[in-house]
C-alpha cells in the first residue's frame, strides 16, 4: 500500500449544500458511482466534509482500528439525541465496559429462546391475513418487528397500548433519523410541527423506559427478559467504571435496542418478499423447503438451522439491501489511510451497500442469487452487513433467528405478490428500507387442492 490515493470529489455538489440534495434525491445512485472515482473519495454535506472509503481492504482497516476511527460523524451525533449514549453510539472509551455488561443479554442460549416470542408474533399475524388483502409491508413488518424488540425487552410488563404507544412513537424516530442528520443542527431546532413531535415521541419514550426500570428496581426479581439482563449484569472488569449500569446507562440500551433491532430486521425482510416475488423460481424452492422442514406445523427455533435455503435468501437480501448502507467515523489522531493523510477529526463514511455491489468482489453483483452462498464465502471484508471488529453488530445472531422465523412462517401460508413497482425507492429513513411495498397475498394452494 505504497501508492498515494487520491481523494476525488465528485461532480453535482451544490455551493452550500454540497452533495446533501443528491444523496437525498438518489441515495444509492451517489454511493454506488463514487468507487470509480478512487479508493477515497470526498463527500460535502452542508458545512461538513466526509471522505467516504471505497475499497474493501481500507473499509477493514478503519473498522479493526475503533480507537483511531472511532463512533462519530453526523449520523451518530443526531442517533446520540435519541438514543444517549448507549452501545451504538458511545465513544470508544465507554464502550469496552458496556459491550461487557450487554454481551450475557446476547448469549446464545438467551436469544433462543427469544425465537418462541417472534415466531409468535409472525405465525399470529400471518394467520391473521387473508386471501387476497392488500398490505403495506414495510409499515406491517416494522410494526412487528418492534413489537418483537418490545415482548423481549420487557417480557409482559407492558400492557398492549402502551406496547402501540412505545412503537408509534419509536417509529417516528427512526423516520426521523435520516433527514435530521442530513439538515443543519439550526433547523432541527426549530419549533415546526415535525420538531415538536418528534420531541414530544423523544419524551415519552424515555418516559416509559424510565417507568420501567424504576418498577424492576423495586422489584429486584429475573424476568428472564433483556430488561431483566441488562440489570442484573455486572462488569468483572470493572476498572473502567462502576460493575454495574446505572439506570441511564439501561435506558440508552433500551432504546438503542429497540433502534437497532426493529428497522433493520424489517427492512431485510421487505426486501427478502420483494425478491422473492420478483423470482418466482426462488419461491417455489423456498416453499418445497419450508414444506418439508415444517410439515404443516408453525415454525420453531429448532427449525431454522435445517431451512438452509431460507438462510441463504437472507445472507443474499443482507448483501443487496444492508439496512445499515452508510456509516461514519472520526479520526481522533493524526494518521494515514491508503497512504492519505488523514489529520484528526476527519469524518469517514464507509457503505456496506457500495462495498457488496462492486463487481470485483461479486460475479453479477445486482443480481438475486441465493446459491452464489453455496461455495466458498466471501472474504470477511467483502461482506459486512453487521459491519466487523469490535462495533460489530452484538444483535447478529438475533436478527439471523428472527427473520428466517419470520420468512418460513409468512411463506408456509401465503405467496406474495409485488403491487408497488419493481426496485421501489427506498426511503431516507435511519435505515435502507423501502418507503412503501404494498402485496396482495394470495393463498398458496395446499397438496390436496385446498387453501391454507
Ligand atoms: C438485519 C439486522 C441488523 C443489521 C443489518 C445490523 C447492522 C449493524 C451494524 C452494521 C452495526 C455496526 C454499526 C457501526 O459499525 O457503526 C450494528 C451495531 C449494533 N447492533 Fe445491529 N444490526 C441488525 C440487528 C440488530 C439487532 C436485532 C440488535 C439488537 C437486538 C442489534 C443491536 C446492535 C447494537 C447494540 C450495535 C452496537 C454494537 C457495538 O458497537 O458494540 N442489531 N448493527
Amino acid at each position: 500500500m505504497s501508492t498515494v490515493i487520491p481523494i476525488a470529489a465528485p461532480p453535482r455538489g451544490m455551493p452550500l449544500l454540497g452533495h446533501a440534495l443528491s444523496l437525498l434525491r438518489d441515495p444509492l445512485g451517489v454511493i454506488t458511482a463514487l468507487p470509480a472515482q478512487g479508493d477515497l473519495v470526498r463527500l460535502r454535506l452542508g458545512p461538513r466534509e466526509i471522505v467516504v472509503v471505497c475499497d474493501p481492504l481500507l473499509t477493514r482497516q478503519v473498522l479493526m482500528d475503533d480507537r483511531t476511527f472511532d463512533k462519530g460523524g453526523a449520523l451518530f451525533e443526531r442517533a446520540a439525541e435519541v438514543l444517549g449514549d448507549g452501545m451504538v453510539t458511545c465513544p470508544h472509551a465507554r464502550h469496552r465496559r458496556q459491550r461487557r455488561l450487554a454481551q450475557p443479554s446476547f448469549h446464545p442460549s438467551r436469544v433462543s429462546g427469544f425465537g418462541e416470542v417472534m415466531a409468535d408474533e409472525f405465525d399470529t399475524a400471518s394467520r391473521s391475513w387473508h386471501d387476497g388483502q392488500i398490505i403495506d409491508m414495510s409499515s406491517e413488518l416494522a410494526t412487528l418487528t418492534l413489537r418483537i424488540a418490545v415482548r423481549t425487552m420487557f417480557s409482559a410488563a407492558l400492557p398492549p397500548d402502551a406496547v402501540r404507544g412505545l412503537v408509534t412513537d419509536f417509529s417516528y424516530l427512526v423516520e426521523s433519523a435520516m433527514r435530521r442528520t442530513l439538515a443543519p443542527r439550526s433547523l432541527t431546532r426549530i419549533p415546526t410541527p415535525g420538531n415538536r413531535r418528534y420531541e414530544r415521541a423523544r419524551l415519552r419514550c424515555r418516559r416509559v423506559v424510565g417507568d420501567l426500570i424504576a418498577e424492576r428496581r423495586a422489584e429486584g426479581t429475573d424476568h428472564g427478559d433483556l430488561l431483566s439482563s441488562l440489570l442484573l449484569a455486572q462488569d468483572p472488569n470493572s476498572a473502567e467504571g462502576p460493575a454495574a449500569m446505572s439506570d441511564q446507562e439501561v435506558s440508552d440500551q433500551v432504546l438503542t435496542f429497540f433502534f437497532a433491532g426493529s428497522e433493520t430486521v424489517a427492512g431485510v425482510l421487505v426486501w427478502a418478499l420483494s425478491l422473492l416475488a420478483r423470482h418466482p423460481d426462488v419461491e417455489a424452492r423456498l416453499h418445497t423447503e419450508v414444506d418439508a422442514v415444517l410439515a404443516g406445523a408453525p415454525v420453531t427455533t429448532a427449525d431454522v438451522p435445517r431451512l438452509e435455503l431460507t438462510g441463504r435468501i437472507v445472507s443474499e437480501t443482507l448483501r443487496l439491501h444492508p439496512p445499515a448502507w452508510l456509516l461514519s467515523r472520526v479520526v481522533t489522531r493524526d494518521t494515514e489511510l491508503g497512504g492519505v493523510p488523514m489529520p484528526a477529526g476527519t469524518e469517514i463514511g464507509f457503505s456496506p451497500y457500495l462495498i457488496h455491489r462492486r463487481p470485483d468482489l461479486y460475479r453479477d453483483p445486482d443480481a438475486f442469487d441465493p446459491d452464489r452462498w453455496l461455495g466458498t464465502p466471501p472474504a470477511r471484508a467483502a461482506y459486512i452487513p453487521f459491519s466487523s471488529g469490535a462495533r460489530m453488530c452484538i444483535g447478529d445472531r438475533f436478527a439471523l433467528l428472527e427473520a428466517g422465523l419470520a420468512l418460513a412462517a409468512i411463506t408456509s401460508r401465503w405467496s406474495l405478490r409485488q403491487l408497488t413497482p419493481h426496485n421501489p425507492r427506498p426511503s431516507m429513513k435511519g435505515m435502507l428500507s423501502p418507503n412503501e411495498m404494498r402485496m396482495r397475498i394470495v393463498a398458496r394452494p395446499r397438496a390436496d387442492g385446498g387453501g391454507r
